[in-house]
């Protein structure tokens, strides 16, 4: 039995998905005919239910690959490979807070609000409204929008939110929106971003080096699917080649000003009359010292 309001994918013979939040009540339009979405409730995740047309369609609960795929878009949203790859690297877990921008379609926020769980909180920021708007629909949809708080605003007027572990950015010219980040993480807070072309990446990498950033790294992910056939197993003919890439950086605190460490004036010493030298208070060792016979 599945509760109403859980999230089902149903699934055809021929592979097509569908992602339905449980009402009993309701029908479910497929290209096959209609399913009685009580018929599912019943059914139960890993079971089969029939179209009134008699084809049979799997009933699964989706996992997160799901659910991103699912995303209604109306902009570029990010691929599974680089969300799946931030997430470990920019420790986003349970408890976490996370600072985004823009949300664009809500692909990362929905991700990310999965992470968080309820004791953790996803701040996103999107200054295109029926991008907001969208995304907000997204989120309610997956049942994580409990777990977001969406800001309609440009990030050019700052980001008022303070004290986030990790912050993300998915903009067109993230370098410059570097200067807000120090107000809104705490040091050593993970920043990421991502940029679809190599001169987008000097341009932020040249801005992460002005500081204070450290541990910069930049990377792309490539992933290629293959055919299940096992008698002819071998790479799908068609690839993503190419998404994006991913830069990392730490916020960190900048250092106090260095200052040498201060030397005792060479007059205050005592000299050796003979050659004017200061003598050394310390016996003198030699490099070339050999180590005693053991
Ligand atoms: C590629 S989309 C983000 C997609 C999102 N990461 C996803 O997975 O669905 C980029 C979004 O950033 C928004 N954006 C660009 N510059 C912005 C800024 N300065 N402040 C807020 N939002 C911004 C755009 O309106 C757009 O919706």
């Amino acid at each position: 039995m599945i509760d109403t309001g859980a999230l089902v994918l149903l699934i055809s013979p021929k592979g097509k998905r569908y992602l339905h939040k449980l009402d009993p009540a309701l029908e479910a339009h497929t290209h096959d005919g209609k399913i009685l979405m009580s018929e599912v409730a019943e059914a139960g995740y890993g079971h089969h239910v029939r179209t009134h047309m008699g084809r049979p369609y799997l009933v699964l609960k989706p996992t997160l690959y799901d659910l991103i795929k699912r995303v209604k878009r109306q902009t570029q949203i990010m691929y599974p490979k680089e969300i799946g790859y931030l997430i470990l690297k920019m420790g986003i877990g349970p408890g976490t807070t996370v600072i985004e921008s823009g949300t664009g379609s809500g692909g990362l926020t929905t991700a990310l609000a999965w992470c968080v769980g309820d004791t953790g909180k996803v701040i996103t920021y999107e200054r295109r409204e029926e991008f907001y708007k969208l995304a907000g629909k997204n989120l309610v949809r997956a049942g994580l929008d409990h777990r977001v708080e969406q800001v309609n605003q440009d990030i050019t007027d700052g980001i008022q939110h303070t004290g986030a572990d990790a912050l993300f950015l998915d903009v067109r010219t993230p370098w410059e929106y570097l200067h807000h980040i120090p107000g809104a993480v705490i040091p050593g807070a993970m920043c990421g971003f991502l940029l679809p072309t190599t001169n987008q990446v000097c341009d932020l990498l040249r801005g992460l080096e002005d500081g204070p950033f450290c541990d910069v790294e930049v990377m792309e992910i490539l992933v290629r699917h293959y055919k299940t056939n096992p008698d002819r197993l071998r790479p799908e003919d068609r690839m993503v080649a190419h998404t994006g890439f991913l830069i990392f950086a730490r916020y960190m605190e900048p250092a106090e000003p260095w200052e040498p460490p201060v030397v005792e004036a060479v007059e205050s010493l005592e000299t050796d009359e003979t050659t004017d030298e200061p003598i050394a208070d310390f016996e003198s060792v030699e490099d070339d010292q050999e180590s005693p016979e053991e």
